[in-house]
């Protein structure tokens, strides 16, 4: 059989380039080691780790708000294994759904590692023990990412874990080290801090989230602080060890001095790498760069015609939506359409509470790049919604052109952020200004009108509501 496309990785990235060749017409198919599709996102990643915090923070606000609110509650209790199986139901249903997705567009599900024979042939091992070879006009690589460690460290999996692991494990930790305040460090240390599970966060630099705008660092170091997640920045791990029951960290704070953590479990949250073991990129040519990951040019094709690669084994953000953008580009390109991702324009999401969102440039980037600037911001306690709903904590931060007024960056920490930020993607796709948002009409009461009076006092300074 040959194929138009074939893809090997079924993430975000991959399934949703297989859809799209599928709907332009093309022959399909798609490879995939594990058993189940859906990649990391779906099995290992975005989906479980918000099964999971959406579960923990009803527990924390069953525990910590709902009296205040009027609402008794006797005996509340964390039956910990369920958490961890309704999580598991729901990766259960959300990687079934990709199968279905799958079958509607008639594409071809190979089971088994792929590997390149030469450009056009591909290999699959399959899973149950049989090999065959297919041949294509295209490739997408969408192999994803695997988690990295740091040097002295070695994941065992049992006491020294990822985020994988920390998803699935089998009791409620007491004490859990989280090296890496970073995007899996924030949410996973949330998850535990929750449930009760004392939260000790080693940090290299000297801010949580450091990548993005430092105010939302800042708040959210606040609000995580408030759920009892203990900090410790500047402080480079040096080893950690484990024994059944233990592990032990070490590490140097700013003044040089050595320091000792104790836990049950260390999560070590420290970036996660390309993965392209055993595609056999060197039969093709195909070199990586410094960092592991496949070079490709603006069209994300590779050094070989007609092999493209996306996603996380690319360069950009490691998101899922970010994969899916180059999964949709490049399935367009191969049906000689001229696509275009705008790659200032992904968002980028904490899924803590309250939850971090951002889109645009940073305050800092603004500043590194010499872009005139001004900064209007509105604290979420000054809205009546977040007084009603008790999720004070949180500020909305516009950063608008100063010559133009047009919108640069958009930063919200605060309840719901994460849906809120596709109105600050919306406005910058359409190159509004902060006048034109701060005069559109924004329902009362919402956590959006933040937004309106963010934008009121970066055009202006005239903020109604405070
Ligand atoms: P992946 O999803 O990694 O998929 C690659 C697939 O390729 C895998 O299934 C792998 O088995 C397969 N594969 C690899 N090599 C071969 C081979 N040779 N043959 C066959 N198959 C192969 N991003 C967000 O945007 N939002 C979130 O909320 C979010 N939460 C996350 C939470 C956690 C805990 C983690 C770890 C990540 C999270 N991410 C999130 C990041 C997101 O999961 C990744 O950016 C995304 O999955 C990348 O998609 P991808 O298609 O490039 O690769
Ligand atoms: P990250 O890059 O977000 O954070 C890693 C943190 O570890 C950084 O703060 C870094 O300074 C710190 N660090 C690195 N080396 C260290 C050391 N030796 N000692 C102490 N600290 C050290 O990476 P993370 O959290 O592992 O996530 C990996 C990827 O997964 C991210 O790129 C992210 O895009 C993606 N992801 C996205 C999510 C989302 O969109 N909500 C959720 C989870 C993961």
């Amino acid at each position: 059989m040959q194929y138009d496309v074939v893809i090997i990785g079924s993430g975000p990235g991959g399934y949703t380039a297989a859809i799209r060749c599928a709907q332009l017409d093309m022959k399909t198919a798609i490879i995939e080691k594990y058993d189940t599709l859906g990649g990391t996102c779906l099995n290992v990643g975005c989906i479980p780790s918000k099964a999971l915090l959406d579960s923990t923070e009803h527990f924390h606000n069953a525990s910590s708000a709902f009296e205040t609110h009027g609402i008794q509650l006797k005996d509340l209790k964390i039956d910990f294994k369920q958490m961890i199986k309704r999580k598991s139901e729901v990766v259960e249903q959300t990687v079934g759904g990709v199968k279905w997705l799958m079958d509607k567009n008639k594409i071809t599900v190979f089971h088994g590692i792929g590997s390149f024979v030469d450009k056009n042939t591909i290999k699959v091992k399959k899973n149950d023990g049989g090999e065959e070879e297919i041949t294509t006009k295209n490739t997408i690589i969408a192999t994803g990412s695997k988690p990295a460690s740091i040097p002295n460290v070695t994941i065992d999996k049992k006491r020294i874990i990822t985020s994988t692991e920390a998803l699935s494990l089998e009791k409620l930790p007491k004490s859990m080290i989280v090296i890496g305040a970073g995007v899996i460090g924030a949410e996973m240390g949330s998850v535990y801090a929750r449930l009760g599970t004392e939260v000790t966060m080693v940090e290299y630099m000297d801010a949580m989230i450091p990548t993005m705008d430092k105010t939302m660092g800042k708040e959210l170091f606040k609000a995580l602080k408030k759920i009892g997640i203990k900090f410790n920045f500047s402080h480079k791990v040096l080893e950690v060890k484990s024994t059944t029951k233990q592990v032990t960290v070490k590490a140097e704070n700013k003044k040089g001095e050595e320091v000792t953590f104790k836990a049950e479990y260390c999560l070590v949250a420290t970036g996660r790498k390309p993965y392209t073991e055993g595609l056999g990129l060197e039969n093709i040519g195909i070199k990586t760069d410094d960092r592991g990951r496949i070079s490709v040019n603006e069209h994300l094709e590779t050094s070989a015609a007609g092999v493209y690669a996306i996603g996380d084994v690319v360069e950009g953000l490691m998101l899922a939506h970010k994969a899916e953008e180059e999964g949709v580009f490049v399935a367009e390109s191969i049906a000689g359409q001229k696509p275009h991702v705008n790659y200032l324009l992904i968002p980028n999401v904490v899924y803590t509470w309250p939850e971090v969102a951002s889109v645009g440039y940073t305050e800092e980037e603004v500043k590194e790049k010499g872009i005139a600037h001004k900064i209007g911001t509105f604290p979420f306690r000054a809205l009546g919604r977040a007084r009603a709903s008790m999720d004070l904590d949180g500020v909305v931060k516009v950063i608008a052109s100063e010559e133009t007024d047009e919108i640069l960056g958009v930063h919200i920490i605060g309840a719901r952020a994460a849906d809120m930020i596709a109105a600050g993607v919306t406005a910058m796709e359409y190159r509004a200004s902060a006048e034109d948002v701060s005069r559109m009409s924004h329902a009362h009461p919402t956590y959006m009108e933040a937004v309106k009076e963010a934008c009121l006092a970066a055009t202006a300074n005239r903020p109604i509501n405070i």
